[in-house]
């Protein structure tokens, strides 16, 4: 069965089963504290995204996110369970998980060109193929102008988009972010989010994308998972169409739908009044 949504007189489609990227298979992680004491933080977690799919994973503080990203990442090995990309277990991070955090690890001695340039460089992979691929990726992240300059030269934003970039150029079977925008303005962050639907719109990359912004999820993802505050289960699962219809003129955001998944989400997240005392 195929969904299809129009987008600035583009079809847009995706399939409501795909095919499963990554996967996780009853993976636990426990953490050994400086006491010596193990602590859980993840129990029997199994979970898939399938291509092309953009899940949103939203959950309190400390329950377990970007551990589970690290994991699938190839950061961390889980103390029990299994992560799979394309049905071969994940042993250690590689190219094909492009991995984006809040504070973009860039090279700051290389130009905005040669870090995005650096992934295909380290594989191998020819010159001419390399210049050719670095200036498709610089335009898709609106950075012609920039390519000669430093990575200190740049804002916050900026260096989000030479991160996607640099991730991108590998062509990764799944793009892995945490948290991406959480360090951003307001106003910058809403541009990051509009170029991240319009790269997963032209490339229809698999994208895992943590935030804690309720908003950011559902008007980015097409599905969106809530953790629970311990042990790493999912305690909502929600499919989602509306980075679909989102446009500059369309007040998606606004609806009565939105608003109602919104609220939604909200409480599975905290439904504890404890959980609002800082
Ligand atoms: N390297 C580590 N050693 C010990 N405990 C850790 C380590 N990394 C994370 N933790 C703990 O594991 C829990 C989950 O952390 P994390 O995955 O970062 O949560 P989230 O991303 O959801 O905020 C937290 O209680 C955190 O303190
Ligand atoms: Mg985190």
């Amino acid at each position: 069965m195929t969904e299809q949504a129009e987008k600035g007189g583009a079809a847009v489609s995706y399939e409501a089963v795909p095919r499963e990227v990554i996967k996780t298979c009853d993976l636990s992680v426990r953490y050994e504290t400086d006491l010596g004491e193990s602590v859980s933080v993840l129990d029997r977690v199994s979970m898939t995204v399938g291509e092309g799919e953009f899940v949103c994973l939203l959950g309190p503080s400390g329950c377990g996110k970007s551990t589970l990203l690290k994991v699938m990442a190839g950061f961390i090995s889980p103390s029990s369970g299994v992560v799979t990309l394309d049905g071969i277990p994940v042993t250690g991070p590689d190219w094909q998980r492009g991995v984006v955090f809040q504070n973009p690890a860039l090279y700051p001695w290389l130009t905005v060109e040669e870090n995005i340039a650096f992934g295909p460089r380290m594989r191998g992979v020819n010159r001419s193929k390399t210049a050719e691929d670095t200036r498709k990726f610089l335009g898709m992240i609106h950075l012609e102008s920039a390519a000669r300059q430093k990575i200190y030269e740049l804002s916050g934003g900026m260096r989000q988009r030479v991160a996607i970039a640099r991730a991108l150029i590998n062509d990764p079977r799944i793009l892995l972010m945490d948290e991406p925008f959480g360090a951003l303005d307001a106003l910058t962050r809403e541009q990051m989010q509009s170029l991240l639907r319009s790269l997963w719109t032209q490339n229809r990359k698999t994208i895992l994308f943590i935030t804690h912004d309720v908003d950011e999820a559902l008007s980015l993802g097409t599905r969106v998972l809530v953790m629970e505050k311990r042990g790493g289960a999912f305690k909502l699962e929600m499919s989602a169409d509306f980075t679909l219809r989102i446009s500059c003129s369309d007040p998606v955001r606004a609806s009565r739908e939105f608003l109602q998944a919104r609220g939604e989400i909200m409480s599975a997240i905290v439904n504890n009044p404890a959980d609002y005392v800082i």
